[in-house]
C-alpha cells in the first residue's frame, strides 16, 4: 500500500477514534476505555464484529449505513444510542426525521448483536458501545481501517425528532454552515473535511441532491459546479423530482470505487463530480486534495 494511502486510512481512524471521544453521554470521555468489557463481557466486541461481517457480507451497503448511523447517534445528544429509540404514541423520534428516514440502514444488524450479547451478557453492554464498534467493524469490512473503540457509553431514554435541524448537516449546507455544525459538536474544519470521506461508499437518494440537476436557480437549471458529463450520467438515473420513482431511487456516493472505504471521495470533488451540495464545497475540495496524493 501507497505511503500516504496509509497515511489517510490513519487519518480517518484518528478521526474517527476522535468522534467517540468528543461525544460522551452521561460518563465524561476520559472514562471511556479500550477494553471496556474485558471482564464483564470478554467476547462483547467479537460479537459485535461477527454480526456485522455476516450483515455485509449478504449486503455491503450496510457497512456504510453503520458508519452512518453511528454518525447520526454522536451528533444528536452525543453518543448516546438515541437514533435506535422507537416512537411513543406521544413523541416522534429521530429516526423518523427526513434526515434518518427512509435513508438509514443497519438497524437490524445493531438488534442481531444486542440479542446475541443480551443472551450472553445481560444488562451489561450498551448499545451506544455496539453502535460504535460495528462502525468500526463496519470500517474494517469496506476499507481494511482497523483502530480500538474507547467503550464505556450509556445509553439515552430520550429521543426528539425536533432535535435534529441544527444538529445533522443537511446536503444542501455549504462550508461556512458545516464547518459552523461540525464546531458546535467540537470538531474542527479539518476534521469535517476528514469524516466528509465517509462519503467514499455508500448511496444516496436522488431526493438528496436533484435539485442541482434540475432546479438550482433561475439562469442554470444545473449546478455549474457539477461536472455536465456526471450530470448526465445522474439524470439517467434520477427522474425528476415529481416523476413515478424518483424518490425512490439511489445512486453510489462514489461512482468510481462503490464499496470501498478509500480517497477517491476526495479525488471525485477535483473532477467536479462530488454528489451533494455539501461535497462540492471549496473547502472539502481545497483541503481534500492532499488526501488524494499518493
Ligand atoms: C459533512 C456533512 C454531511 C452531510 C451534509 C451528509 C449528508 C448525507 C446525505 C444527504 C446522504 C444520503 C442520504 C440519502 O439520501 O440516502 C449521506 C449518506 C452517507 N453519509 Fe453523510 N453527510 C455528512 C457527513 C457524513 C459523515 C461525517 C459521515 C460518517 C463519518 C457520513 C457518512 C455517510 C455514509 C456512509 C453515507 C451512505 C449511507 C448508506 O449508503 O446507507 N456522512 N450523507
Ligand atoms: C445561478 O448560479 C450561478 C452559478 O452559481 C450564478 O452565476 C448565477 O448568478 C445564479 N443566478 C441567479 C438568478 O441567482
Amino acid at each position: 500500500m501507497a505511503g500516504r494511502q496509509l497515511q489517510t486510512m490513519v487519518c480517518w481512524l484518528l478521526f474517527l477514534v476522535m468522534i467517540h471521544a468528543k461525544f460522551p453521554t452521561s460518563s465524561s470521555a476520559a472514562s471511556l476505555k479500550v477494553g471496556f468489557y474485558r471482564w464483564t463481557c470478554p467476547d462483547a466486541e467479537a460479537i459485535v464484529k461477527e454480526a456485522v461481517v455476516q450483515a455485509a457480507a449478504q449486503d455491503p451497503g450496510v457497512a456504510a449505513g453503520l458508519i452512518r448511523m453511528h454518525f447520526h447517534d454522536c451528533f444528536v445528544r452525543g453518543c448516546d444510542a438515541s437514533v435506535l429509540l422507537d416512537p411513543t404514541p406521544e413523541t416522534r423520534v429521530e429516526k423518523q426525521s427526513g434526515a434518518n428516514f427512509p435513508s438509514l440502514q443497519g438497524f437490524e444488524v445493531i438488534d442481531e448483536a444486542k440479542a446475541i450479547l443480551e443472551y450472553s451478557c445481560p444488562c451489561t453492554v450498551s448499545c451506544a458501545d455496539i453502535l460504535a464498534f460495528a462502525a468500526r467493524d463496519a470500517s474494517c469490512v469496506a476499507g481494511g481501517i482497523e483502530y480500538q473503540v474507547p467503550a464505556g457509553r450509556r445509553d439515552g431514554t430520550v429521543s426528539r425528532e425536533s432535535e435534529i435541524p441544527g444538529n445533522l448537516p443537511p446536503p444542501f449546507f455549504t462550508a461556512d454552515k458545516l464547518v459552523e455544525i461540525f464546531a458546535k459538536k467540537g470538531l474542527s474544519a479539518d476534521d469535517m473535511v476528514t469524516l466528509a470521506g465517509a462519503h467514499s461508499i455508500g448511496v444516496s437518494h436522488c431526493s438528496s441532491f436533484s435539485d442541482r440537476l434540475y432546479g438550482f436557480n433561475a439562469t442554470h437549471p444545473q449546478d455549474p459546479s457539477m461536472d455536465p458529463a456526471f450530470a448526465d450520467y445522474l439524470k439517467a438515473r434520477c427522474p425528476p423530482p415529481g416523476v413515478h420513482g424518483a424518490a425512490d431511487s439511489t445512486v453510489p456516493m462514489d461512482v468510481a470505487t462503490p464499496g470501498r472505504l478509500n480517497n477517491q471521495y476526495y479525488r471525485n470533488l477535483e473532477k467536479k463530480r462530488g454528489l451533494l451540495t455539501s461535497d462540492q464545497t471549496d473547502l472539502l475540495w481545497r483541503c481534500g486534495w492532499e488526501y488524494t496524493l499518493s
